[in-house]
């Protein structure tokens, strides 16, 4: 199974950024992470960052037909991006959302999430496992 992991903005800061919240371990802790986990359970891993909302939706696109599924955190878009919303919609490739925190623990901004409407699960507050969580479910699917 090939997987597109896509993360959104301010998550290459990991380590840097809010470590309160965020943890210590940074983007490459992450990937590495991720590849691990991967390789473990028989998928085959493709990550990308971008701070640019327009660059996830051309990346989201460009997956049609080169991915089977895509593991998405959006970041910050996910409060406010309905274009991201619309890319996954489009793509139709089965996605799972996932956040770093516990995103309905915080800010009451953050518990809206547009891009949820296009997801088959969401993991959020399991820091870096909810990756491998929604490596997981994609392979159920
Ligand atoms: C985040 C949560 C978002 O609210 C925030 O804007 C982020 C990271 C997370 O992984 O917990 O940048 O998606």
């Amino acid at each position: 199974m090939r997987i597109l992991v896509i993360n959104g903005p301010n998550l290459n800061l990991l380590g840097i950024r809010e470590t309160n919240i965020y943890g210590s371990q940074t983007y490459e802790d992450l990937l590495a992470y991720i590849q691990s986990a991967g390789a473990e359970l028989g998928a085959q891993i493709t990550c990308f960052q971008s701070n640019h909302e327009g660059v996830i939706v051309d990346k989201i696109q460009s997956a049609l037909e080169t991915f089977d599924g895509i593991i998405i955190n959006p970041a910050a878009y996910t409060h406010t991006s309905v274009a991201i919303l619309d890319a996954l919609k489009a793509v139709a490739l089965p996605t799972v959302e996932v956040h770093l925190s516990d995103v309905c623990a915080r800010e009451d901004f953050r518990k809206i999430s547009f891009i949820r409407h296009a997801c088959l699960a969401t993991f959020s507050g399991h820091g870096f496992a909810g990756y491998r969580m929604a490596i997981e479910k994609l392979m159920e699917k």
